[in-house]
């Protein structure tokens, strides 16, 4: 229980410095703006903004300074979980619970939407604090490569073109790794960063992260199957029915959950260097992962 209020807490926190970096509702174009609070405040775990500051927790930073940055983080993630959603990409109506932003406001709204959301993110980095090691610059670049056309959007492309194909478990993994794992792994580093982690810390770090990113996709497509639309907050099912590239469909399900298993363990394991207990919250964070009902 102890962990489920460390949850709820960090939860409070973003949501509070979320709703001061948004503009209002009634800010013109106030149905933008409706659009961009409706997706971001619909309830999501905010795992990426959390993922950070437990890694500048790791690091021994001062979670306040990792604010800004997770909070651009999880704006990203909206974004992408709005454009995602529509007709054209994975087609969805439900999403944190409710109909997806393109149900309520439209195509148009829903993709300008995305698209502030994506933008609003580099203008919240900006207005962090830099560390001896890590200039904003560095952390602007860190945040734009994870979501740009070689990272986040990559995999998006990768996921879309692979739909209806066969493909092999390296295809697969190309797909998984770019579309969640970079931004996962990006979040871990940006707490590092903000807390001036030094290489070897910024290394063990970023090992994590990519491990549980994999991870965390592999799961995903585990619930798709294994759960029902109203526990996720989404619809159920969808990837056999759009013929999705997914670990479950490509290696079973058996061996689905024991590659997250397997991930979730050397992920652990890359958070060795970190003495005492300062990484506990990372390890709390891996296990809740890999047990989640959505
Ligand atoms: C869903 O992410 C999309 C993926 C990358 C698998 P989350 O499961 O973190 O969704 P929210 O933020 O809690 O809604
Ligand atoms: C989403 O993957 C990855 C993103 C970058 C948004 P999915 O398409 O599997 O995510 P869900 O299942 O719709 O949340
Ligand atoms: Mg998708
Ligand atoms: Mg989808
Ligand atoms: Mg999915």
């Amino acid at each position: 229980m102890q962990f489920r209020s460390y949850l709820a807490s960090r939860q409070k926190l973003i949501d509070r410095a979320l709703n001061r970096y948004l503009p209002n509702a009634n800010t013109k174009p106030a149905t933008l703006h409706k659009a961009m609070r409706y997706s971001l405040f619909a309830g999501g775990k905010r795992l990426r903004p959390i993922l950070c500051l437990a890694a500048a927790e790791a690091c021994r930073g001062n979670i306040h300074n990792a604010l800004p940055l997770a909070c651009a983080l999880e704006c990203i993630h909206t974004y992408s979980l709005v454009h995602d959603d529509l007709p054209s990409m994975d087609n969805d109506d439900f999403r944190r619970g409710r109909p997806t932003c393109h149900k309520v406001f439209g195509d148009g709204i829903a993709i300008l939407a995305g698209d502030a959301l994506l933008t609003i993110a580099f203008e919240i980095v900006s207005t962090g604090k830099p560390a001896p090691r890590y200039d904003i610059s560095i952390l602007l670049r860190e945040i734009a490569v994870a979501a740009g056309s070689q990272k986040l959007i990559a995999g998006q492309a990768a996921d879309l073109e692979a739909e209806g194909r066969k493909v092999k478990r390296d295809q697969l993994r190309f797909i998984h790794e770019n579309k969640t794992a970079a931004i996962l792994k990006s979040s871990v580093r940006l707490g590092a960063m903000s807390a001036n982690a030094d290489a070897k810390e910024l290394s063990a770090i970023a090992q994590f992260g990519q491990r549980l990113g994999l991870a965390f996709q592999v799961i995903d497509d585990i619930l798709d199957v294994t759960q029902t639309s109203e526990i996720l907050g989404k619809s159920a099912g969808k990837d056999v029915a759009a013929k999705k590239a997914t670990y479950p469909a490509v290696i079973g399900l058996e061996k689905s959950r024991a590659e997250a298993r397997r991930l979730t363990r050397q992920a652990h394991n890359a958070l060795s260097v970190f003495r005492g207990s300062d990484a506990e919250p990372l390890h709390a964070l891996a296990n809740y992962l890999l047990e989640r009902e959505y």
